[in-house]
């Protein structure tokens, strides 16, 4: 899996890669056996009291919105992705407000979200476009509003070896028995190698949060950062 290269960070880019990864994206939780569906909702736990809007950001398929409606059933939800192929797929729910945008601009307004949910969004945005979206999440969200983020990231420690075992050695294997159709899997993996984890994001919050708490599951696959603005 080579590097991603800034090519491949810019915008067209990676919505042209969601747009044909989106047919085959709910897929994609067979090859973490079911992981990201249990991080999707840890993430949302992690949000208190009772938001009554909640943006979900890079919302893809709607994989977060199950989730959000049963621990939150009277939040309103307004979901942003800039990709008409995830967008397409998303179960058509006329609760939930979808605005085809990109995260880091969205013409969401200001101070008017309660919380914002964003699971498995930023590792395909460049660290320029991650700040923006970091600026962007706390111009919506109301003074007191919460968010949480998070990511596939790359594990330390022990849990380390296991990750390459399972990333180079077994999941290619996978892949290449699975079909063309799953080489996008591939490529999301390769951003992950890139992304690393969480930690440079703190930076950019902490000036303007109240509180701001570093989120780590299963050994460091999965960070994030939760705070409240
Ligand atoms: C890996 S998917 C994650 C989808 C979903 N949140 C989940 O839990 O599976 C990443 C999504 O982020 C969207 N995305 C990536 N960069 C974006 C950006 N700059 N603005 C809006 N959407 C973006 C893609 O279109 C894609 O649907």
């Amino acid at each position: 899996m080579p590097a991603p290269n800034n090519a491949n960070y810019e915008v067209e880019y990676v919505r042209t890669l969601f747009d044909e990864f989106a047919p085959s994206y709910h897929l994609t939780g067979r090859f973490s056996f079911g992981l990201d569906d249990t991080i999707r909702r840890k993430a949302i736990d992690e949000l208190q009291g009772k938001p009554a809007n909640i943006c979900d950001m890079m919302s893809g398929s709607g994989q977060n919105w199950g989730f959000i409606k049963q621990r939150f059933p009277k939040a309103q939800i307004t979901a942003v992705d800039f990709s008409t192929g995830m967008n397409a797929v998303a179960k058509r729910d006329t609760s939930i407000k979808v605005l085809q945008e990109c995260a880091t601009h969205t013409t969401i307004k200001d101070n008017c979200i309660d919380a914002v949910v964003c699971s498995f969004g930023i590792k395909t945005m460049d660290r320029e476009q991650q700040i923006a979206y970091c600026h962007e999440v706390l111009r919506i969200l109301k003074p007191g509003g919460q968010f949480v983020i998070v990511e596939f990231s790359k594990p330390n420690g022990p849990f380390r070896l296991l990750y390459h075992i399972y990333f180079q050695l077994i999941l290619p294997l996978l892949l290449f028995f699975a079909g063309e159709e799953f080489r996008h899997q591939t490529l999301l993996q390769a951003y992950v190698e890139a992304f690393g984890n969480v930690n440079h994001l703190k930076v950019h919050l902490e000036n303007s949060c109240q509180s701001l708490h570093r989120i780590t599951y299963f050994c460091g696959l999965v960070t994030g950062i939760k705070g409240v603005k």
